[in-house]
């Protein structure tokens, strides 16, 4: 594993193998020492736990860590990001954590001849793809559920512009889970083989052992509209509606009172903040392999 761009490259294999070692890191029972290596994050869109996490995850396992300021880097010259990188390799960065507004740029980067030496994490790619998202939800899944398999998913908002919805899918999807996706027609997006779609809260919600939140990206919007006051009549998660042995996630940041009902944020069966926690201990994992060649 040179690169993490995208789930869809990871065996199921891979997975398990980047939870035992997250594990490993979260009972400190792993130690690492990469001093010897040196990793640039660079974030072109904002972040505030994907970033931060990768900076915690840094710390622990013993490596070099450099943040590229992006709005006072010579990008805003006028420098391309293949220059960049290449003047960045120079001075000697062995890895970049990258977050972009692009779909495909990181993986386009990570297949640059140019490139060879070096190797790319994607920390969000556009409306495409979020692994390490996808990683840690998966990790939180299978800590909270000890046999996860027969399990069922419901992934509900705005599945349209999510790239943690496509992630989480396309991990979801190799452990052959049940996965649900509940949205109004303007927010599905294109419809995925092998997944369940539903327009009706109740329907989806019967039976269902995980709810996964998806804030409303207004930011990414382009020609669609939506009626928030009719999405939250209709879709808000909310104490009545949850199921009551369901647990909730959310990638964050979370729209309170918009996709969830502000209170169960951190009611007892929300897993929300044990997410950006698991986030660390994923992200060293994922760390640990591409540094220490592993897999
Ligand atoms: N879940 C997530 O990607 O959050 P940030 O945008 O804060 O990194």
């Amino acid at each position: 594993m040179k690169h993490l761009i995208k789930i869809e490259d990871l065996t199921v294999k891979d997975i398990n193998k980047i939870y035992d070692i997250a594990y490993a890191f979260e009972k400190g029972e792993r130690k690492t020492d990469y001093s010897n290596k040196s990793i640039c994050n660079m974030f072109f869109e904002n972040s505030t736990r994907t970033k931060l996490s990768f900076e915690m995850a840094q710390t622990k396992i013993n490596v070099k860590k450099f943040n590229f300021e992006a709005k006072v880097s010579s990008i805003n010259k006028g420098e391309n990001m293949y220059d960049t990188i290449n003047n960045l390799s120079a001075i000697g960065m062995d890895a970049f954590v990258i977050r972009h507004t692009d779909d495909n740029l990181i993986e386009e980067l990570s297949k640059e001849q140019y490139f060879k030496d070096v190797s790319f994490i994607n920390a969000g790619s556009g409306k495409n793809a979020h692994p390490s998202q996808a990683l840690l939800d998966f990790y939180t899944i299978k800590s909270h559920f000890k046999d996860f398999y027969n399990k069922t998913i419901v992934i509900t908002g705005d599945i349209t512009h999510s790239r943690v919805a496509k992630s989480n899918i396309a991990l979801l999807k190799k452990f052959n889970m049940n996965i649900r996706c509940l949205a109004p027609n303007e927010l599905t997006g294109e419809k995925i083989e092998g997944v369940q779609y539903y327009t009706s809260l109740k329907e989806a919600f019967d039976g269902a052992d995980i709810v996964m939140a998806l804030r409303i990206q207004k930011e990414r919007f382009e020609n669609e509209t939506i009626d928030i006051k009719k999405y939250i009549e209709n879709y808000q998660i909310t104490k009545e509606n949850l199921p009551k042995n369901a647990i909730l996630m959310h990638p964050g940041p979370v729209n309170k009172d918009v996709e969830i009902e502000a209170c169960l944020y951190d009611a007892p069966n929300s897993v929300i903040l044990k997410q950006a926690r698991n986030g660390v201990f994923v992200r060293m994992a994922i760390l640990d392999i591409i540094l220490g060649g592993i897999l």
